[in-house]
């Protein structure tokens, strides 16, 4: 693969900066946490890090409320320890992607508080949604619960899809165009290769800001198929896209633009991987897909499908911050699981199925052709911590939707390092910004490093597999199987998932290379398990 074009077949890792590693002790990862940690990533074997947003801001919603573009936060450190983050990443090899944050800024961003000290009717208030009125200017609904405007004393309304805390732009305003033109331009500058762009279906709204009565989806959620709602996936996006596009192919190296866009059908996300847009989109639709043959297989074919269309990289992903971590929702019976958050009392699920199939699962998607994203811990087989009590809860989700949804904590909480450490490792003290299970102990990487058939290990050794027999950059070619199973061929690989009751056979004389789990007796692939074989 040309250096340009590395991120066709990449292995991406997502680092939630908040629970990655805490250098200080303070409870909260960092910066420097994370720069000492990278040689670990190196070794995993994946190509390049995504950060979740690690600049100054209140952390309403984790800093996905930002409140300065360019610089960081200092509970995460400072510039300096960005600059040395990026260049330790870059010494190792590994490419580094931010978090950009387009669709709203926080209330305490100067342009918010600019606006609010104005008044109504003034320039400073043109760069975000402002309407008039006795009522709210429509139904819309916030993501996390509650109506999506808020009434200000002075009698006017704004409008917020996310927290009250994280006012939409007005995309519309050439200002705010400007603004992360330049934006852009201050990261690529520093060297990072690229940008995963948060609600990148968001920045444009319906210019009637049309009623929309339909509940709204939780976040994790895709829309139902049909007409877009008027706050989402408008037309309008794409000529942002575009522009941003041609500022990126001015620096050198590949850099990179991913769609975090909760858009379906495959078509319509396909959209934001055209020659001239982005260069990914994350695959919700595959995260979403139930632990079943014949929907999986649909959801690879048309996936495949809509991106050879537009030329585009097909991307593969399992878990994030937003989503129950998948080695807990395969754990649920069909259907159940998936909404984001489980709290004491609720049902929880099935650990040891959860983790089985969370292992075939990975295997699986590591051997399709595209990228693949990985979720911090998912190497350590990592369960959402189910049992968190609700008092620690901090997404806003928990108190706007009025305790309805527990929201996405519980895919949050600080990975851990070390079995015997305080906090297992996470940082030289025993602080925690949320509290982590006395299980992790179990799922700790000193446990599993150099373990024959430990998750960390299967990880690694699919990841070096991937590569040498260049998985990512390969071609999906079905082969016939049972029913209850899938079976393809990536190049010289042949792989088998085995959902059903019933075992099923390799094809013969395929000779193993990797398994989620040990064939049975006869040499048979087991319920719940993938394997990759050579013929
Ligand atoms: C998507 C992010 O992944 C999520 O964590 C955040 O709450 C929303 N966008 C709002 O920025």
């Amino acid at each position: 693969m040309p250096t340009e074009a590395w991120w066709r077949d990449a292995v991406i890792y997502q680092i939630y900066p908040r629970s990655f590693a805490d250098s200080d002790g303070d409870g909260m990862g960092d910066l420097p946490g994370i720069t000492a940690r990278l040689p670990e990533l190196r070794r995993l074997g994946v190509d390049a890090i995504w950060l979740s947003p690690f600049y100054p801001s209140p952390q309403h919603d984790a800093g996905y409320d930002v409140a300065d573009y360019r610089g960081v936060d200092p509970r995460f450190g400072s510039l300096g320890d960005a600059d040395k983050l990026i260049d330790t990443a870059h010494e190792l090899g590994l490419r580094v992607i931010v978090d950009l944050v387009p669709n709203h800024t926080s209330s305490e961003h100067a342009w918010f508080r600019a606006a609010l000290a104005a008044g109504p009717g003034s320039p400073e208030r043109q760069r975000y949604i402002f309407r008039d009125g006795a009522e709210p200017p429509n139904s819309w609904q916030s993501v996390f619960g509650g109506p999506a405007w808020e009434r200000l004393p002075d009698g006017q309304w704004y409008l917020h899809l996310f927290d009250a805390s994280q006012p939409d732009l007005n995309w519309d305003h050439p200002e705010v165009r400007a603004e992360f033109l330049d934006i852009l331009r201050f990261w690529l500058d520093r060297g990072v290769d690229g940008f995963r762009v948060d609600v990148a279906h968001g920045l444009i709204k319906d210019a009637d800001l049309t009623d929309w009565t339909a509940p709204s989806v939780v976040l994790g959620g895709l829309e139902p198929a049909g007409p877009p709602p008027p706050m989402w996936d408008q037309e309008g996006v794409h000529e942002i896209y575009r522009q941003w596009r041609s500022v990126l192919d001015e620096y050198p190296g590949g850099r990179i633009l991913v769609a975090e866009a909760w858009v379906q059908p495959e078509e319509r996300l396909a959209r934001y991987v055209r020659p001239d847009e982005m260069h990914q989109a994350f695959n919700f639709p595959y995260l979403e897909a139930p632990w079943a043959a014949t929907e999986l297989r649909e959801i690879i074919d048309s996936s495949l499908a809509a991106n050879d269309e537009v030329g585009a990289t097909t991307t593969w992903v399992l878990s994030n911050h937003d989503v129950v971590r998948h080695a807990s929702r395969l754990g649920f019976p069909p259907g159940e699981g998936r909404r984001p958050g489980i709290g004491i009392g609720d049902p929880q699920p099935d650990a040891g199925l959860g983790l089985r199939r969370a292992r075939a699962a990975t295997l699986l998607m590591l051997a399709l052709p595209g990228s693949a994203y990985l979720y911090q811990g998912e190497e350590l087989g990592l369960p959402e911590h189910t049992g968190l009590p609700d008092e620690v809860r901090q997404d806003p989700a928990w108190e706007r939707s009025g305790h309805v949804e527990r929201g996405r904590d519980g895919c949050r909480v600080p990975i851990p390092w070390e079995a015997d450490a305080p906090s297992f490792g996470f940082g030289p003290a025993d602080a925690s910004w949320l509290p982590q299970p006395a299980v992790w102990a179990e799922y700790a990487l000193d446990r599993q490093v150099g373990v024959p058939g430990s998750t960390y290990e299967l990880y690694r050794s699919a990841l070096r597999t991937r590569r040498t027999h260049e998985l990512g950059s390969g071609e999906l070619v079905w082969l016939a199987t049972d029913p209850g199973a899938l079976a393809f061929r990536n190049g010289d690989v042949v792989v088998v998932t085995n959902f059903g009751d019933e075992p099923v056979a390799l094809p013969g004389g395929a000779q193993i290379l990797l398994s989620s789990e040990p064939l049975d007796a006869g040499g048979l692939v087991p319920t719940d398990v993938t394997v990759w074989a050579m013929l």
